[in-house]
């Protein structure tokens, strides 16, 4: 029998995870099918339990159920669980498993193009889920020195607060990070600014950076955000979000079916349809 695999989030017809997955189904010859389903906030339980009941294999999970799922399953791995928020779920023998690969997905996209990461003193920027996620996956992976800077600094000290992972951490005010700009070796943006036309500009100023920082937008539609540009125009190099949004789904693949797929296929059929 076919095996079934969703996303579940509101909205959800934009998503490019379905397109991803089937490709990857096809790819790999298993019979499967992976749909986009819109579940509103106030039905999460009843569509989860929906799920279950169905035999569904896998699902991924999105804005705004990350945080609120984690009640609804049976077990959660222990990184989701300090961070807070599911976005791969694995049906395994009717019991419903939850797992984060959105900051493992970072950390795995990161790798390929700066595999002396561990060492550079990082800047994240926002303090937002996603943040969150990628703060906790590279404490996780042995990153020493990972400072914060968020406009509500309360999110930020709770992040550092709530990390289970051993890791030195300076909460930053704007006007401090731009000081201090010239002395981290990575940046990390995770706020929407440069996202859509209502939110441009840059998250802080760029003025101190120093060529050889590597800066990295979780943004990847558009492809470059303008914080990027900057940075590129600094002589950094420069890493956007689409190696994130494919890594996380390459690893949730991973949880599903034991295949690591091609990631290249995988960015490549993104970008073909990001236009
Ligand atoms: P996600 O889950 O995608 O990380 P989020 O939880 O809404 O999204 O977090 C967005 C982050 O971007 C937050 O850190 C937010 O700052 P606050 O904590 O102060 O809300 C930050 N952010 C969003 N818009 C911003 C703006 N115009 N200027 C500065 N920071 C902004």
């Amino acid at each position: 029998m076919q095996k079934l695999f969703a996303v579940i989030g509101d909205p959800i017809a934009h998503s490019m995870s379905p397109l991803m997955h089937n490709d990857l189904f096809g790819v790999y010859g298993i019979n499967a099918h992976y749909h986009p389903l819109l579940v509103k906030k106030e039905s999460l339980q009843e569509a989860v339990a929906g799920l279950k009941a169905i035999g569904i294999s896998g699902f991924n999970v999105t804005v705004p159920h990350k945080e609120r799922i984690i009640p609804f399953l049976d077990y959660v791995d222990p990184l989701a669980g300090s961070i807070g928020a599911v976005n791969t779920v694995v049906n395994k023998e009717g019991k419903l498993h939850g797992y984060n690969t959105d900051g493992t997905g970072y950390v795995a996209g990161l790798q390929t193009v700066l595999p002396d990461f561990k060492n550079r003193r990082t800047l994240v920027i926002g303090a937002g889920g996603a943040a969150r996620g990628i703060y906790f996956a590279l404490a996780a992976a042995g990153l020493q020195h990972i400072d914060l800077c968020n406009r509500t600094a309360e999110k930020a000290e709770l992040i550092k607060n709530e990390c289970p992972y051993e890791v030195q951490t300076t909460v930053y005010s704007k006007d401090m990070a731009e000081k201090e700009l010239s002395q981290y070796g990575l940046i990390i943006q995770t706020t929407p600014i440069g996202m859509s036309a209502a939110s441009q500009g840059l998250p802080l100023s760029l003025q101190r950076l120093d060529s050889k920082t590597f800066v990295s937008d979780i943004i990847y539609n558009p492809l470059y955000s303008p914080f990027l540009l900057q940075a590129q125009k600094a002589g950094a190099e420069i890493q956007n979000g689409l190696p994130m949004f494919v890594y996380q789904g390459a690893l949730a693949f991973e949880l599903w079916t034991g295949i690591k797929p091609d990631t290249n296929r995988m960015k490549k059929l993104v970008l073909s349809h990001l236009g």
